[in-house]
């Protein structure tokens, strides 16, 4: 008997919640994003239509980021450098962040939402790890997606 309101709850957050993520990929468009990529001596740009993640743009243009969970915001792999644009930092990426990676406006590929232009660098992966390891974030028991060319 007392579940009775607190499913109607649920099942009414849960269609507000369907009704914004719709309403966010249908209603609101950011027009064209230019995201250009620092990664070692390179630089690389993209233009692309703005509304989804880093990570899912990165990925689609073959530019390899770490990740294990598939841009969930739970491995904390995915860390890049974003040097303008991206927005303020998600109370989701704060648990994987160092107070010195957060002054150093670091993110998760997989959270920051392109909206505008945006700048970023992309560490090396044995820099992400050492940076995990010094932040006591590293887990042995998680598993790396990592591409060698
Ligand atoms: S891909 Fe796992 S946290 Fe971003």
């Amino acid at each position: 008997m007392t579940l009775i309101p607190l499913l109607i709850m649920n099942v009414i957050l849960l269609v507000i919640t369907i009704i914004l993520a719709v309403a966010d990929r249908v209603l609101v468009t950011y027009g064209e994003c230019k995201i250009t990529i620092h990664q070692e001596n390179e630089k690389k740009e993209l233009i692309v239509d703005g509304g989804n993640t880093l990570l899912s743009y990165l990925s689609a243009n073959n530019i390899k980021i770490s990740s294990s969970c598939g841009g969930k915001a739970s491995c904390g792999y995915c860390k890049i450098r974003v040097l303008k644009g991206g927005g303020p930092i998600l109370p989701t990426e704060e648990i994987f962040m160092s107070r010195e990676e957060k002054l150093n406006n670091m993110r998760l590929a997989c959270q920051v939402k392109v909206r505008e232009d945006v700048d970023i660098y992309i560490p090396d992966f044995i820099e992400t790890v050492m940076s995990m390891v010094k932040n006591k974030t590293f887990k042995t028991n998680r598993r790396w997606r990592v591409t060698i060319e």
